[in-house]
């Protein structure tokens, strides 16, 4: 299914290719994460990317804008499918961002990556947003911070599935909704707060689906992956 992505939060090179090994044809992608990327480094993602997997490398950069343009630059040397930074960052930051995965893009006659920002992470409640000095409901934050990085050109937001609906209808068709946080019944929320089955994301609007625990950590992931799908599938 090509709007899942699973994410490969995983500490061994060995473990994510035997996770991409055994999803391959039912995932659409793979997310790599600060944790595989701080164990193993770029290698993992040319491994990915070489064998035609789809890469989100999730990153999240936050950073002045020379800097997050230089890392942008380098995941699209990588061959990353999909690259993000924090929409917190800024106009400028973003837009650095947006320049640079385009101009080495051109450079190396390659698409550029499609360039994502994190509006407000999923693990974060109402509580916590006031605790960092952000007093407005964190919807009308997410859906600013949306409406922000359409304007710098970026391709699409992460965004907690209980606010797609929102985004959809304030930024249009073409923007990229990408939603982690996503649990079925029996599923374990762990840290997350604001989640939604895969189904209902999707009904909500989500372009693309981050899956992590509920598939890598089940006894069996091919099995958790393909039931994930047929219930997106299911009439
Ligand atoms: O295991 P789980 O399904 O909760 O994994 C969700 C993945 O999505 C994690 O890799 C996490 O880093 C990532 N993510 C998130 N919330 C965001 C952005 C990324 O949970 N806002």
């Amino acid at each position: 299914m090509d709007e899942l992505l699973v994410a490969l939060d995983v500490d061994s090179a060995a473990e994510a290719r035997a996770l991409s090994d055994r999803l391959r044809g039912l995932a659409g992608g793979f997310k790599i994460g600060s944790r595989l990327f701080t164990s193993h480094g770029p290698s993992i993602v040319e491994a990915l990317a070489g064998r035609g997997d789809r890469v989100f490398l999730d990153l999240k950069f936050h950073d002045i804008p020379t800097t997050v343009a230089g890392a942008v630059a380098a995941a699209t040397r990588l061959g990353a499918w999909m690259v993000n930074v924090h929409a917190s960052g800024g106009q400028a930051m973003m837009r650095a961002a947006r320049d640079a995965a385009g101009e080495e893009a051109s450079r190396l006659s390659r698409p550029p990556p499609l360039l994502i920002a994190v509006t407000l992470l999923t693990s974060l409640n109402q509580q916590m947003l006031t605790e960092i000095g952000i007093s407005d409901p964190l919807a009308d934050e997410v859906e600013r911070l949306a409406a922000l990085t359409e304007a710098c050109g970026l391709d699409g937001v992460v965004a907690s599935p209980q606010e797609i609906a929102r985004i959809r209808k304030r930024c249009g068709k073409q923007f990229a909704i990408v939603a982690p946080g996503i649990r079925g019944g029996g599923d374990a929320k762990g840290d997350q707060h604001r989640t939604m089955t895969a189904r209902e994301a999707l009904d909500a609007g989500a372009s693309y689906l981050v899956v992590g625990r509920p598939i890598i950590a089940a006894p069996d992931p091919r099995a958790a992956a393909e039931r994930l799908v047929a219930e997106c599938r299911a009439s």
